[in-house]
């Protein structure tokens, strides 16, 4: 890996731990002012000071973040597509790697779409965005996206996900926790981190979620929704950093929870 490659890719990990609590706020980019998105400044505000990196999109970024911001940003460059659209899967690089150098992106992100219609173009995405972050020592974030169909999260298919992102060269892998995890981390040869998915019944399932993910192998979180949709948003990502930095157990970082 070249020094740039490195020194970015190396910046979303906490130096002590290795690991990482990553804030994804990039949900408009498909849903829209999706539940306690509306205004992504007020959201994310309190939770900085515990976010390793944030992943949003270029138009967040300009409007709603402060550029005195000192903490690295994984810009979500794939898109194309929304929730009411015909086809969910239907994704395309939206944005150039020019800009994602010119807003001193620490990595860029794209969704790949497998087993669907547009599986095709997207792992096609995936390798034009490797081809051209490697000119730049950017690393990329594949994101093995199900769209609507939750149900397709399973170790079997995660594992076919992952695998193929790394293998057309992303630097790290973003995907689902599920049943034996660990195969999925293990076919893998790149790090893995884990999304929460829509937000659980309870703060208590979110944080046994990274528990799991992380005592499986995976590198960290990239949480959204079961953060900042929890009513209890600052405890909750205090309590998952406990969990993904210092291995605590799911009751002790329950006490987190005021
Ligand atoms: C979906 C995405 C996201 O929009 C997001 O990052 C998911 O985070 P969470 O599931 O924890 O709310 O990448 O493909």
């Amino acid at each position: 890996m070249d020094w740039g490659m490195k020194n970015r890719f190396s910046r979303l990990f906490d130096r002590e731990s290795g690991r990482a609590v990553w804030l994804a706020i990039d949900h408009g980019y498909f849903l829209g002012p999706v539940s306690k998105l509306e205004n992504p400044t007020r959201t994310i505000k309190p939770l900085l000071p515990f976010t390793d990196a944030l992943m949003l999109t270029r138009g967040v970024l300009r409007n709603c973040v402060d550029a005195g911001m000192d903490i690295p940003f994984i810009l979500r460059v794939s898109g194309g597509n929304s929730i009411v659209g015909p086809a969910l899967s239907n994704e395309d690089i939206q944005t150039s790697m020019e800009e994602a150098i010119r807003l001193n992106a620490s990595a860029v992100a794209i969704s790949i779409y497998i087993g669907t219609e547009h599986e095709h173009q997207t792992l096609l995405a995936l390798g034009k965005l490797v081809d051209e972050a490697q000119r730049y020592g950017i690393p990329v974030l594949a994101v093995t996206a199900v769209g609507k169909e939750l149900e397709k999260r399973d170790a079997r298919y995660l594992s076919l996900c992952c695998r193929i992102a790394a293998e057309l060269g992303a630097s790290v892998v973003k995907t689902y926790y599920c049943d034996n995890f660990e195969k999925v981390v293990k076919s893998c040869p790149v790090p893995v981190v884990v999304a929460g998915g829509p937000k659980l019944d309870t703060e208590l399932d979110a944080l046994k979620l990274a528990y799991d993910a992380i005592k499986d192998g995976a590198k960290g979180v990239d949480m959204g929704r079961n953060i900042w949709q929890s009513p209890k948003a600052v405890d909750m990502i205090k309590a998952i950093r406990s969990v993904v930095h210092n291995g605590v157990s799911v009751k002790e970082a329950g006490k987190l929870l005021k």
